[in-house]
């Protein structure tokens, strides 16, 4: 199979490539590296089956691209800083993205796997989120560029789906982390880690109470192929992420654990709009894709402290 991967460059995309590449399909990697990092396009350089395409995807896909079997959009900054420098790029990139990939597939149907984000939930007021679930999102608010983009995102795609009939799926995936990750993506584990790392004191929001789970990168990768390998009927969207729940307070502790240290903690004021819980319900993934996280914690955030101190 020829898979694009929109986004290869990034954390999900690099790690996705991979093991596609390792199972011995051929990948072509399309990215903008707005985000992206060429150290994460090494490993992947490495196998034959390994194309890179510079290409942004608000444009029309080029010509250049040829026969693609299977499309993979990752495409889109994930993380709030990153996706707040240049909010009208990142909405474009989510809905433009979609439309100039449904471009490309129309006629050809070849199916397209969207990633799509817990953040469609907002602030939920409904605790764990499953994916009935409408959420609650500030349609005006700095994260609306993401939240919004995502969401007009999934409800072109399910539009395009009805009126063509044409394959699709969509995964929401809640807060992932590991090994490819920006160290300075501004999202708590990567920020937790390399203060760490620099012997700084680990910064906590509000008053730390504040609940996340946290998804290894590993355990997403395996739920997103078992979703591409599910029946052509079952669509989505499905939740993918660790319904382990932890404060920040929590993640703080767990981080002295595993640097054998006690670090320091510094206390700022909350962001606008920052969410107070976010927790997956998986049981659509249990059931449909008899998928589950299996990695511990300590264990994802110990292989990702040794990624992060090979590459800060
Ligand atoms: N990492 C997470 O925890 C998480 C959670 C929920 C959803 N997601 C979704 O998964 C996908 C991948 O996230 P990630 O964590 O790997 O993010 P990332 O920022 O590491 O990677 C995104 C990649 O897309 C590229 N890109 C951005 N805009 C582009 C454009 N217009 N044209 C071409 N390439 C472009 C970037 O250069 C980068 O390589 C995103 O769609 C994100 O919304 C991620």
């Amino acid at each position: 199979m020829r898979y694009l991967i929109t986004g290869a460059a990034g954390f999900l995309g690099a790690n996705l490539s991979l093991r596609l590449l390792e199972e011995g399909q051929e990948v072509i990697g399309l990215d903008n590296m707005s985000t992206g990092f060429s150290h994460n396009l090494e490993a992947l350089k490495q196998y034959n089956g390994f194309r890179l395409m510079r290409h942004d995807l608000v444009n029309p896909l080029p010509p250049a691209l040829g026969k693609v079997d299977y499309i993979y959009n990752l495409a889109c900054p994930a993380s709030p800083p990153r996706y707040q420098k240049d909010p009208i790029q990142t909405f474009r990139t989510s809905v433009w993205g979609i439309w100039n990939l449904i471009s490309l597939t129309r006629n050809a149907k070849i199916p397209i796997f969207h990633t799509s984000t817990s953040e469609v939930y907002g602030d939920p007021l409904v605790h764990p989120q499953n994916e009935r679930y409408w959420g609650n999102v500030n349609p005006i608010g700095v994260r609306a560029c993401y939240d919004e983009g995502k969401r007009g995102a999934e409800a072109l795609l399910m539009d395009y789906h009805r009126q063509t009939k044409n394959p699709i799926k969509i995964v929401r995936i809640f807060n992932t982390y590991g090994p490819c990750m920006d160290p300075k993506d501004g999202r708590v584990i990567s920020n937790f880690l390399t203060q760490a790392i620099g012997q700084k004191p680990l910064t906590l929001y509000g008053d730390g109470k504040q609940s996340r789970s946290f998804c290894y990168v590993d355990d997403l990768i395996d739920g997103m192929v078992k979703m591409e390998k599910s029946p052509a009927g079952f669509l989505g969207p499905v939740n993918l992420g660790n319904p382990d729940e932890f404060t920040l307070l929590e993640l703080a502790d767990r981080i002295d654990e595993i640097t054998k240290r006690k670090n320091k903690r510094e206390f700022l004021p909350l962001p606008k709009d920052d969410p107070k819980q976010r927790r997956p319900n998986i049981s659509l993934a249990k059931k449909k894709l008899g998928w589950q996280p299996k990695t511990k914690l300590k264990d994802g955030m110990s292989k990702t402290l040794k990624y992060f101190e090979t590459i800060c």
